[in-house]
């Protein structure tokens, strides 16, 4: 399939058949689109925690649920298994550290594009995902044994859709918004 209509078709899955069980062996797989993601300096600045035991899905549901109840998945409870991405200090060239004074500055980025390649991975797998950016990074430390303020970045829910055949609908901004030739305008 043309890589455009690959992504095209992809879309964040929000219902999923809480009866079907993702493997172990495409949960790694999905992994290794992340490990073989481009990153600033090659400095591939993740640690990738899969979630797939009841127990600890049940603390991953409750640690994705903030201040006053709010959350992005309220329908987290049927998903099969969540991956969090979480930032590592990255080792990147002197001359990127002395000219943005901070060597983080291309992390949160090249956890983004892991991401994504992990859900082009997952969609080519027959499964669906969707990226989740809120949680309780404190309760994550606690029941992850996550070292102090190595930030979950993202969660990436996995599972087989409820509905595989639904009909996505994608909803972006024009191309001559977004783009434009040689100048701002
Ligand atoms: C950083 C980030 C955080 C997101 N967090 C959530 C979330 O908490 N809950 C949710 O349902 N979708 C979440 N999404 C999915 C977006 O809403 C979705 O990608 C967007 O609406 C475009 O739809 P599509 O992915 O189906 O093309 C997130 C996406 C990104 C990239």
């Amino acid at each position: 399939m043309d890589f455009l209509e690959v992504m095209r078709k992809r879309r964040s899955c929000r219902a999923f058949d809480p009866a079907k069980t993702v493997s172990r062996d495409d949960l790694l797989k999905i992994v290794e689109a992340g490990r073989l993601s481009p990153s600033g300096c090659n400095s591939q600045p993740w640690k990738f925690i899969v979630i797939d035991s009841p127990e600890a899905k049940a603390k991953l549901c409750d640690a994705i649920v903030v201040e006053n109840g709010a959350t992005g998945a309220p329908w987290r409870s049927q998903v099969s298994a969540f991956i969090l991405l979480v930032e590592q200090p990255a080792k990147v060239m002197q001359c990127v550290a002395d000219h943005y004074k901070d060597t983080q500055r291309f992390a949160p980025g090249d956890i983004g594009m892991a991401c994504m390649n992990m859900c082009h991975e997952a969609d080519s797998l027959g499964l669906a995902t969707c990226i989740i950016g809120m949680n309780d990074q404190a309760k994550l430390e606690k029941y992850f044994n996550i070292p102090a303020g190595r930030d979950v970045r993202l969660v990436l829910a996995v599972g087989y859709a409820a509905d595989p055949d639904a009909a996505v609908n994608k909803v972006r901004k024009s191309l001559e918004e977004v783009c434009s030739f040689n100048n701002w305008e």
